[in-house]
């Protein structure tokens, strides 16, 4: 039997692509940057998988192109930039790398947290650039504690809870917003459910982990900068476009909030004169929480075992449009 076609569009770790390689037709993307649509569009054409990342754009566009194509598997929790309403549609398995991130997130959200709070990159820059004259000095770089302060999760799903785990261990009060109630949240933590609006008024710190989606474009915007404590910071390290950057902006500018911790922009990469990155009291970086090299060589992996499941003709185990079974059974694809 023929092996199935597999593009990648770029080069995922070893432990992911060996397998990919071993089991499917492979063509990968080698260069660092993405490829271009026309580019994923034109090797959609003749493929039954596709390997995306969440900076490749697959929509209506893509699937149209692409009569034989089966699988997208996402290297990544999030799948925002995949049109999964027009997938199902079309009988096309949409599959993620969920859980084995959290961990390595939810470490990322507090790198951000205590590196602004503490002005980590600050205090860096000024002892490079010789800017420490004086020994010591009791007004020098003062920063905000986090021992004890309150902490407001924003989505309490996986990472959110990681994230509230760690809070417990810095004797923090825990607030979370979410659609649904965490129960376990709850009693193992004594979090407490709030809506957005009180969590935002009371909290020392708010971390957002909310997936993307129309609810959540913008539920921070300048109304809401507007409830938090002049002395509180802003942390994302979920979808840029959650935050409404230019609003976000204005209120660091006018001191109505204390600082931010940002992993993620509205557009990425975020241009360089992006007015975020003048101000000293944002801590930035591109996009990489789950940057770890043990997580991203487990996201391949789950990435190669959701292909391996399908084409053997099982569900794959991180299949997020499960409704799609019903409109192509597994059955009548291989
Ligand atoms: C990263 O942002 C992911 O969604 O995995």
């Amino acid at each position: 039997m023929q092996k199935p076609k597999v593009y990648v569009t770029r080069e995922i770790p070893e432990r992911g692509l060996k397998i990919i390689k071993e089991r499917f037709e492979t063509e990968v993307w080698s260069e660092y940057a993405p490829p271009p649509k026309n580019v994923i569009i034109e090797k959609a054409r003749n493929v039954d998988a596709l390997v995306s990342l969440l900076s490749d754009k697959i929509d209506a566009e893509v699937f149209d192109a692409a009569p034989k194509l089966k699988i997208v598997s996402q290297l990544a929790v999030g799948f925002d930039n995949i049109d999964v309403t027009e997938a199902t549609k079309r009988g096309i398995y949409i599959t993620n790398t969920p859980g084995v991130l959290t961990e390595t997130t939810a470490d990322f959200a507090w790198a951000l947290l205590m590196a602004v709070a503490r002005r980590v990159v600050e205090a860096d820059k000024y002892v490079r650039t010789g800017q420490w004259k004086v020994g010591w000095h009791p007004s020098m770089l003062l920063g905000r504690d986090i021992y004890g302060a309150t902490i407001g999760i924003v989505g309490a799903g996986r990472i959110g809870q990681a994230v509230a785990r760690r809070a417990k261990g810095f004797n923090m009060k825990i607030l979370y917003y979410d659609v649904i109630s965490r129960t376990e949240l709850e009693k193992e933590l004594g979090a407490k459910r709030v809506d957005l609006d009180t969590l935002l008024r009371e909290s020392d710190f708010v971390s957002i982990h909310v997936p993307l989606m129309k609810e959540t474009h913008h539920l921070i915007n300048a109304e809401k900068l507007k409830l938090m404590k002049k002395t509180a910071y802003l942390i994302n390290n979920a979808r840029g476009p959650v935050v409404d950057e230019k609003a976000l902006y204005e209120a660091l500018e006018e001191g109505k909030i204390a600082g931010a911790g940002l992993d993620v922009f509205e557009k990425e990469p975020t241009p360089a004169d992006n007015p975020l990155l003048k101000l000293d009291n944002v801590v930035v970086a591109p996009h990489i929480s789950s940057a770890s090299h043990e997580t991203r060589s487990k996201m391949a992996e789950m990435v190669a075992e959701n292909l391996v499941a399908f084409f053997e003709g099982r569900q794959p185990p991180n299949l997020v449009n499960p409704e799609v079974m019903k409109v192509k059974p597994l059955s009548k694809i291989i």
